[in-house]
């Protein structure tokens, strides 16, 4: 594993700002805010640094992605439902050339059947789904183990 500081973009899509109080028994009851610090604590810890984004725009999320083209090494992101039919963030993603990890705190495939197609899927490296916020802290840890991220 390296040891260089690594750029992580982090990105949170439509209603995640509602987490702790929406659906709890399906998404959990901490509050996005609680969820970043935590995110944050590990990124320090793994020599990570990390920008972190919610926004319940397709548009706003599309260009953070592609103005942090020349800062982050990496992108984490949990689309929400966006993940489920939005060509436009895939082609984003894909636009970059940067390695994500797509993230969801439920399990994707327990659920409703067009929950379980993902169209980012195939332009990320690995998806986790159904860990709770614990799976940002996963993908962080992933990426810091990602060969193609060595120096
Ligand atoms: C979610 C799963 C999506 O299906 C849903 O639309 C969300 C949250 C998750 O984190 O489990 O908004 O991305």
């Amino acid at each position: 594993m390296s040891d260089r500081t690594i750029n992580v973009l982090v990105l949170h899509g439509p209603n995640l700002n509602l987490t702790g109080f929406r659906e709890p028994e399906l998404y959990g009851k901490k509050p996005l805010s609680d969820i970043d610090v935590d995110i944050q604590t590990a990124a320090k810890g793994l020599q990570i640094e990390v920008r972190i984004l919610q926004s319940n725009h397709e548009g706003v999320l599309i260009d953070t992605i592609q103005e942090s083209r020349t800062w982050a090494n990496a992108i984490v992101i949990n689309p929400g439902a966006l993940g489920h039919y939005s060509y436009a963030l895939r082609d984003a993603l894909v636009s970059v050339r940067l390695p994500v990890v797509e993230v969801h705190l439920s399990n994707i495939h327990a659920r409703e059947d067009w929950r379980a197609k993902s169209v980012i899927g195939p332009a990320c490296v690995g998806i986790i789904s159904g860990f709770g916020a614990e799976g940002y802290i996963l993908a962080l840890t992933a990426i810091r183990h990602m060969e193609q991220l060595a120096v």
